[in-house]
């Protein structure tokens, strides 16, 4: 069985890339992702708004008479970005798989010093982790669409290595948007990045932060969106978002995934689940007679299936006309 797949110009063994989770700060986790199948690894994101805390911090601490002016400088205080960069290097020399640095900048100049950072070290890619919640009423959509692309922009003419950019799914035309990101310097999208919800606490009336575990229902979401891209760009396409099940995995493959990220579910299961995902791929592959990835690969595009508005709003109003109470448990007509 040929599990082999091209993911931003780099050959991956099979299409398991685990997303950006605290599982890569630990050396020995990654080690056993890396045993138990993962292709390559996209490291947790750097924060450019923790680096600079955290040299606010120092620097704060450094005038009150501390001694540690230049903490970056000094070896006995590594900062939060040495830690990162120094962590890169050690996945880097254990691991035999590509590793992918993520970034998560506030300024333009925080993205471009970090990036060429991340690349010094040994990072095989890029990922942009574009955090931006489009909250400031006074920005248009125009507006949103063209930080990610001056972005890219601005990172191509400094860096080499490929960039990956993980996106939200929040944008008024989501293909049109990725078609313009390749010009502009990206070698790949995942999609789609997960936006937290802040939730309220009804007894104090306080916003709390929450972060639920996704279910396989999210996967459907990239499904779609890479169905519709399949054959229409030239980025790869790596989907991100309830990827818990060998059938998650199959149906995004289906749609024209290049890789499938998980996160929540080896979380919660660990990295042997990895084992349990390529199994299942397998099997699937075999009773069905596909011999390698490339044949499965967009076979549910919407290039090549046989109603392409399926992918669209057609059967919109059948479904939820012909709903029926029934069927979700709920009472009889
Ligand atoms: C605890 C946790 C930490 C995460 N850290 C990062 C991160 O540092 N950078 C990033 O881009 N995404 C991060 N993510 C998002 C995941 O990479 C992933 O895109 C998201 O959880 C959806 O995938 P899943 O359904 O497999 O969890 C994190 C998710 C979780 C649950």
């Amino acid at each position: 069985m040929d599990l082999t797949t091209k993911w931003l110009g780099l050959e991956l063994k099979n299409p398991f890339v685990p997303s950006a989770s605290p599982l890569t700060k630990s050396l020995g986790m990654a080690k056993q992702l890396e045993d138990a199948g993962a292709a390559a690894l996209v490291m947790h994101s750097l924060y450019e708004e923790v680096v600079v805390a955290f040299d606010e911090g120092v620097s704060r601490f450094a005038h009150q008479g501390c001694g540690h002016a230049g903490a970056r400088q000094d070896q006995n205080f590594p900062c939060e970005l040495d830690c990162y960069l120094e962590q890169l290097s050690s996945l880097k020399s254990s691991l035999g798989i590509p590793v992918v640095a993520s970034l998560n900048g506030v300024t333009p100049g925080g993205w471009v010093e970090h990036a060429r950072e991340l690349q010094d070290a040994g990072a095989d890619a890029l990922e942009l982790n574009v955090y931006h919640v489009a909250a400031d009423p006074e920005e248009s959509g125009f507006e949103v669409e063209e930080r990610y692309l001056n972005l890219l922009e601005l990172l191509e003419d400094q860096i080499n290595i490929p960039i990956n950019m993980k996106l939200g799914p929040f944008f008024s035309s989501p293909a049109h948007l990725i078609t313009l990101l390749e010009p502009a310097g990206a070698a790949g999208v995942s999609l789609f990045n997960r936006f937290y919800q802040p939730d309220i606490n009804i007894e104090t009336l306080r916003l709390i932060p929450t972060l639920h575990p996704s279910t396989s229902t999210e996967t459907l979401l990239a499904v779609r969106w890479i169905a519709i891209l399949y054959g229409r760009s030239k980025l790869s396409l790596g989907a991100t978002g309830g990827v818990h099940r060998a059938e998650d995995v199959i149906k995004l493959l289906l749609a024209g995934a290049d890789v499938v990220h998980l996160c929540s579910s080896l979380l919660q299961h660990g990295p042997k689940h990895l084992g349990v995902l390529i199994q299942g791929l397998e099997q699937w592959m075999e009773r069905q007679g596909f011999g390698s990835i490339t044949e499965v690969r967009g076979r549910m595009s919407q290039l090549n299936v046989a109603d392409p508005s399926e992918l669209a709003r057609a059967n919109y109003v059948m479904m939820l006309d012909g709903y029926s109470p029934d069927a979700a448990g709920g009472p009889g007509m």
